[in-house]
């Protein structure tokens, strides 16, 4: 299990690997943002601040571009922690 925050929220969740953090942190009543939950919509977008994750299905390349890659855009629906992680802010 590894520790997942985001900076805006007091809350820790706890997710294993191979889940999907979108489906977890909603289920703790996360209220994140989806639609597609395939890695096509860009609507769970969320910037990592810290920690590693790696993804359950591989985005869509033009969803998630490599200039997404490289400012630490991640597309939560299909990603899954590899270490205890640290989202910026969650848009509202
Ligand atoms: S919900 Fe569509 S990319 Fe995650």
């Amino acid at each position: 299990m590894f520790e997942v925050k985001f900076k805006n929220k007091d809350k820790s969740i706890f997710i294993k690997n191979g889940d999907s953090i979108l489906v977890k942190s909603n289920e703790e009543g996360m209220d994140i943002p989806s639609a597609c939950l395939q890695g096509m919509c860009t609507t769970c977008m969320a910037t990592l601040l810290k920690g590693k994750i790696s993804y359950i299905e591989p985005p869509d390349p033009d969803s998630l571009t490599e200039e997404d890659v490289a400012s630490n855009k991640v597309l939560l629906c299909v990603a899954t922690p590899e270490s205890d992680l640290l989202f910026d802010d969650l848009e509202d």
